[in-house]
């Protein structure tokens, strides 16, 4: 590789983390209506940074929701096309209180960058600006042609992705998608990842009575939701962890022995682990490792629960209502569509006729697995050893990048999961920070992998 390119990005530093700070400092909260203006002037940030980075065709591209951003450069002829997705939205910063420095002021200590969206999504999409810059602007073009898209919509189920996609099958046409969002194994400990769990997302409405009653008239003549929620969830799961709907494991791809003994050389420390996370004891799932329940086991988790009285002292109610967020992980080859249907059945089955049950689908989708022995995926370990100096290991990941999915079936694309975060960076929660020995290794890791990917051919 031209020595510029790399030369340029060891000098550039200080210029990327002011960068990454304007970035950062957009308040992009997909999820809250509030932050829709933010939202979009992130788009806009954006798509004056790609312009700004030498990416042609630049455009901010409507869609219900928030907008998708385009930008292109395809002047390599006979190098293969790559796409970069990212997303430029992020999860919601509540609890503020918890914040050591403000969420939206990027604020370094220890190495170390704290700030919403530090690494899912902005610093981890930022990475590949910044590689693809270099080359653009030292090297004298890109090994590859390039198309990127970043959606604002990631973090609340890509609502129109799918069918922005199927909208503009040509202008994403590729040979291979790149993402970066998503973790290492763990600091110093590059990795590949080769699967992510796919996702079904419930929320559950118990009604036992029009209004909250007193507990004391009425108690023992009507149905309490939230005990009953409380009934109904219990019968979701047995006391080892095996979910008790249905049907559920039906379509659960097997892990091979291979796959376990390749788990089991990782360098896994599982007390460190649960000594990270202040968990008196790990639990999960009767006959499986900590590795494998996380990535290759499905699970159903209650996200959140609503009802009654929940303020200080004490109130004799009977509440009227009770409510439960719920999802399910997903492994291959089990059908989020599918899985929903068995729930839908299951919970209806359960649930007492002496409560009003709404079951409502949320967002959902497709677990995915790719095979090792790939050629774009070889030039990722190439290019992660030039960038780190270390090969990496091969890793599967408990969270969800429902596109990556859609990616295959729609462009007949595979995807290289390029992820340069680590699992305790705090993604969704407070203080979130991104390493910053990963942010510029991941640059450096970057402008080797188009080179490697260019060396591929057509
Ligand atoms: N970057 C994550 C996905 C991720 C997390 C991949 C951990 C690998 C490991 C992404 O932003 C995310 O949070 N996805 C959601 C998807 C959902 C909203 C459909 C998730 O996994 O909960
Ligand atoms: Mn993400
Ligand atoms: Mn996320």
């Amino acid at each position: 590789m031209n020595p510029a390119v790399v030369d340029s990005i060891l000098t550039s530093r200080s210029r990327y983390l002011e960068e990454l700070t304007r970035f950062i400092a957009i308040p992009s909260v997909s999820a809250l209506p509030e932050h829709a203006g933010d939202t979009r002037t992130c788009a806009e940030w954006l798509s004056e940074q790609m312009t700004a980075i030498g990416l042609q065709n630049v455009r901010i591209i409507a869609t219900a929701g928030h907008p998708v951003v385009y930008g292109d450069w395809l002047n390599a002829p006979g190098a293969p096309t790559v796409l970069f997705y990212g997303h430029y939205d992020v999860q919601p910063v509540d609890p503020l209180d918890q914040w050591t420095s403000p969420p939206f002021e990027a604020t370094i200590r220890d190495n170390e960058l704290f700030a919403r969206g530090a690494t899912d999504d902005k610093g981890q999409l930022f990475v590949h600006l910044k590689a693809i810059e270099a080359h653009l602007k030292q090297g004298g073009g890109l090994p590859v042609n390039a198309r990127v898209i970043f959606e604002g919509e990631e973090e609340i189920g890509s609502p129109n992705l799918d069918q922005f996609i199927r909208d503009h099958k040509d202008e994403l046409a590729c040979d291979v998608v790149v993402i970066s969002d998503s973790p290492m194994f763990e600091k110093g400990v590059p990795s590949i990842c080769f699967g992510l769990r796919g996702l079904s997302y419930f929320q559950i409405d118990l009604r036992g009575t029009t209004t909250d009653l007193h507990s004391g008239s009425f108690g023992g003549a009507v149905a309490n939701p939230a005990f009953v929620l409380a009934q109904v969830l219990s019968q979701m799961k047995d006391r080892g962890g095996h979910v008790k709907i249905p049907g559920f494991y039906d379509d659960v791809r097997a892990l091979t022995e291979r796959e376990r003994e390749e788990y089991k050389r990782l360098p896994f420390n599982e007390k460190q682990y649960r000594k990270n996370l202040g968990a008196p004891k790990l639990h999960g799932e009767t006959g499986y490792s900590t590795l494998e329940r996380t990535w290759a086991r499905p699970t159903f988790e209650v996200n959140g629960l609503l009802s009654g009285f929940t303020g200080e002292g004490a109130k004799t109610v009977i509440p009227a209502t009770a409510m439960a967020k719920i999802s399910m992980r997903l492994v291959p080859n089990q059908d989020p569509d599918k899985i929903a249907g068995l729930f839908e059945s299951y919970v209806k089955k359960v649930a007492p006729k002496s409560v009003e049950l709404k079951v409502t689908r949320m967002h959902g989708g497709k677990p995915w697995m790719t095979e090792l022995d790939n050629a774009y995926i070889q030039a990722a370990a190439r290019a992660i050893e030039l960038g780190f100096g270390k090969s990496p290991v091969y890793t599967r990941e408990g969270g969800s990048i429902p596109v990556v999915a859609t990616f295959q079936s729609e462009l007949n694309a595979p995807t290289v999961l390029f992820g340069f975060g680590t699992p305790d960076e705090n993604a969704h929660a407070p203080n979130e920070k991104l390493d910053l020995d990963n942010f510029f290794g991941g640059i450096v890791a970057s402008a080797y992998l188009y080179e490697e990917i260019g060396k591929i051919g057509k």
